[in-house]
């Protein structure tokens, strides 16, 4: 397990006394006090209708929370809609003019600054444009875009005409997208020519191409035009965004929906080879995302220039640049393209000209940032920052320490927040301000929201020791289920402890009870912040038609947190043919890219004539893991051929150049 293999990096660090108080400053303003947490643990579910009541809700709600494990229900009797909380009331009350998104394209000087109104305005068009088009509540609607402002505009004008989007990330292949289209059951697509990524225009439509030919049942893709590059079109399904939209009346009656209308789908991966198709409803998600954005990040929504740079196919985007950050009307900043695109201090340009006050990314992110050397911040004006957080892996207490000084200027708190796809917003964070924070830990749960740790019979641990990270209570943002699969639900999240939801985490607590994360402990991958199963991809190797069998893993990286390592033994498994493997290893890599993404392309596959298996003929990944990261091999007496390991390890430094 997960939590075993960290041990002794852990260890030192949990005994170690290292920890930062919160600064007078963040005291002296916070926008919550230390009393926070003692009024949510009194009565949480009081706490959150509190917090709830900050929305605008067209029927007020009466209950508060309805548990038949595990299924919760959140002020069900109320009802609101989403788009009029992130648009119309902060135009109604006046806040029309303030920027709400300064967009920053990757080609250097394509940027534009919407407001408030302006962005109500495009939502209304595309919400109009949308019924037009046939799409009614309850309606799927599949997008599929780059990080531009039509990709946020979508999303509301779903919201708004109660229609569930389903966003997939635009790195993921036709195939990829044709069988979240076809689990979603979505009839209409909304996409774009493509998107710029590293100085080149990419194609989405393309893919869309490929993927719907395999989803009939789509009657319409809705396509923005933003790089200009030739497409396809097919007449009578095709239609330009600019056509449809941008003739639409400015103006859109929003109707509201009761809260528990499904808000979204997210396809995330899970242990299984087919993803799980999550969904979020409306009223306890927005309470959610509102509350934990405007605590965790201290938010000041008059002064704050706000930037998340995840993207917006990802739970990251969807939570804190769409609806946390919109519903709590802040200025945000919105990137389009890579880190390195004009240089690799694109970044901390766009921190000084928009004077940026919240940074929050990922450790990779930051690891690369390092490895790109301090000098690059170090030429720009960064003094605006006031506020770090990090999200999506375990962060490092050496990447911490960076973050903190080259970045924040050691002046800036850093919240490590720990959450899943599942959980919709931030569970485990520290609060700035109030809460002490300490490299590498995500600290306590936030404000109404139960956590422990639990050995494998589900009793909480003490002080001082590791387990498995289970939230004990249900929480306003929880997903509502796996989108046509309950049982599915059930058995993933809620079979392994009675009552219990269990993250797929490991963890420990320290000393003073503070929480750490260790990552997954079952057959997640966490590459880069992307989440990937094994299962996954060893489905997408064994599509190859040269490959028998195959046993994938994640292993550690400097970089990356883990990286893909295949192990794959091919139909003639008995040549291994010396000088073409590379070509197959390389064929074997593409396929996988064109099955799922290229950022699941394995690091590197390892030909092997077979793999490790218990009597009972399971994969022993556990060694695999320990191959891949040339770990010491320990007991092997259970496999069918131990000669095979030392074979594997022979091969593994053999191929220990390969990319
Ligand atoms: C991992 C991303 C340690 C964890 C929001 C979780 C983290 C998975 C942290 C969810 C963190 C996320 N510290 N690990 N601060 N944040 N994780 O669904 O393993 O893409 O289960 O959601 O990322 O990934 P997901």
């Amino acid at each position: 397990m997960a939590e075993e293999r960290h041990d002794e990096a852990v260890e030192a660090l949990l005994h170690e006394d290292r920890s930062f108080a919160p600064s007078d400053t963040f005291v002296a303003q916070a926008n919550v006090g230390p009393d926070v947490y003692a009024a949510a643990a009194a009565d949480p579910e009081a706490w959150w209708a509190e917090q709830a009541r900050a929305l605008e809700w067209d029927t007020p709600f009466t209950s508060v929370l309805e548990w038949e494990a595990p299924f919760a229900r959140w002020f069900a009797d109320g009802t609101l809609n989403a788009s009029v909380n992130c648009l119309d009331r902060h135009v109604a009350a006046g806040r029309g003019d303030k920027v709400a998104l300064h967009w920053v394209g990757e080609p250097e000087g394509d940027r534009l600054d919407i407001t408030y109104a302006e962005l109500l305005e495009r939502t209304c068009r595309a919400a109009n444009a949308l019924e037009a088009l046939g799409v009614e509540a309850g309606d799927r609607v599949a997008i599929y875009m780059p990080m531009i402002p039509e990709a946020v505009v979508a999303m509301l004008a779903c919201a708004r005409i109660g229609a569930p989007h389903s966003v997939i990330f635009g790195g993921f292949s036709a195939e990829a997208l044709a069988d979240r289209i076809t689990d979603a059951d979505a009839r209409v697509v909304i996409t774009a020519d493509g998107g710029f990524r590293r100085g080149a225009a990419s194609g989405l439509k393309v893919e869309v191409d490929a993927a719907l030919e395999l989803c009939p049942a789509v009657t319409t893709s809705l396509v923005v035009r933003r790089t200009g590059q030739e497409v396809e079109w097919v007449e009578g399904r095709d239609v330009w965004w600019h056509d449809v939209v941008d003739a639409q009346a400015p103006i859109h009656e929003a109707k509201a929906f009761p809260a528990e209308h499904p808000l979204y789908i997210m396809y995330t991966s899970g242990t299984t080879a087919k993803p799980k198709g999550i969904f979020h409803t409306t009223g306890g998600y927005l309470t959610h995302t509102s509350t934990t954005h405007r605590m965790v990040f201290d938010i000041k929504p008059e002064s704050d220039v706000c930037w998340t740079s995840a993207d917006i196919g990802w739970v990251t985007g969807h939570s804190y640049i769409v609806y946390g950050p919109l519903a709590n009307g802040v200025t945000q900043v919105m990137y389009e393209g890579t880190p390195d695109a004009g240089g690799k201090d694109r970044w901390w340009r766009i921190i000084d000209e928009y004077k940026v006050t919240i940074l929050y990314t990922a450790p990779t992110a930051i690891r690369t940032f390092m490895k790109w050397g301090a000098e690059l911040p170090a030429g720009h004006d960064l003094s605006s920052l006031r506020l770090l957080g990090s999200v999506g892996e375990p962060i490092n207490p050496e990447a911490w320490m960076w973050y903190r000084k080259h970045i924040g200027g050691d002046r800036c708190p850093i919240v490590d927040t720990w959450w899943q796809t599942e959980t919709g917003g931030i569970m485990i964070t520290p609060l700035p301000g109030v809460t002490a924070t300490k490299p590498g830990a995500a600290m306590v749960p936030f404000p109404g929201i139960s956590a422990e740790v639990v050995d494998n019979d589900g009793a909480p641990v003490p002080d001082g020791h590791g387990g498995l990270l289970v939230i004990t209570r249900p929480w306003p943002g929880m997903l509502r289920g796996i989108w046509g699969d309950p049982e599915r639900y059930a058995e993933t999240y809620w079979s392994k402890f009675d009552g219990l939801y269990f993250a797929g985490d490991g963890a420990k607590k320290d000393d003073d009870g503070d929480l750490w994360l260790l990552g997954r402990v079952d057959d997640v991958m966490n590459v880069s912040g992307h989440r990937l199963s094994t299962a996954e991809v060893e489905h997408a190797i064994v599509g190859h038609p040269a490959v028998a069998e195959a046993a994938v893993v994640g292993a550690s990286d400097d970089t990356t947190g883990q990286a893909i390592v295949a192990f794959v033994t091919l139909t003639s498994s008995s040549e291994l043919h010396g000088e073409d493997d590379t070509e197959i290893i390389a064929s074997i890599r593409a396929h996988v890219a064109d099955a799922i993404s290229p950022i699941a392309k394995p690091r590197q596959v390892i030909l092997t004539p077979d793999l490790p298996k218990t009597r009972s003929g399971k994969i022993m990944r556990r060694l695999l893991r320990d191959v891949a990261e040339n770990r010491d091999l320990g007991d092997v007496t259970t496999l069918t051929d131990p000669t095979v390991v030392k074979m594997i390890d022979g091969l593994m430094a053999a191929h220990a150049e390969d990319d």
